[in-house]
């Protein structure tokens, strides 16, 4: 899965989907919720991101690792779509994940403030 992956991000291929897509038309705000994979986003999360004009959408990003915190992702993902990417990015470790329902809902306190 590893060298899979590396090889899907290496060469840029667009992967596919099994499921489909909300109608993003409908929505101001995205949660975007993803795995760091080598440093960058899963190129899966790239197909959904190039999938429909985000360009009215406030896009906030909670990101799992497994140390390296968001690698480029956040900037990989400002690159090749037109949302408004916040810059309140969460991280959370990957053995932190089932502890972290506090941490959220912090996160989304803030992000409902700031708003
Ligand atoms: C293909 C692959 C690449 C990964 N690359 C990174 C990485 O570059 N940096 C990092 O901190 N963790 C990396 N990890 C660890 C994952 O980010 C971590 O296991 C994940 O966020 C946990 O969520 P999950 O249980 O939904 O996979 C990688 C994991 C996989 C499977």
């Amino acid at each position: 899965m590893v060298s899979v992956a590396q090889e899907e991000i290496d060469s840029n291929e667009k992967v596919a989907l099994t499921g489909s897509l909300p109608d993003f038309s409908q929505y101001d705000i995205v949660f975007l919720v993803y795995p760091v994979w080598w440093g960058t986003i899963p190129n899966a999360v790239r197909t959904v991101l190039q999938s429909d004009d985000l360009s009215r959408i406030a896009l906030y990003t909670l990101i799992t690792h497994g140390g390296s915190g968001a690698g480029n992702s956040v900037e990989d993902i400002k690159a090749i779509c037109k949302a408004e990417v916040s810059d309140m990015a969460l991280e959370v470790f990957d053995d932190d994940v089932t502890d972290a329902a506090s941490e959220v809902a912090d996160w989304l306190y803030k992000i409902q403030k700031e708003r």
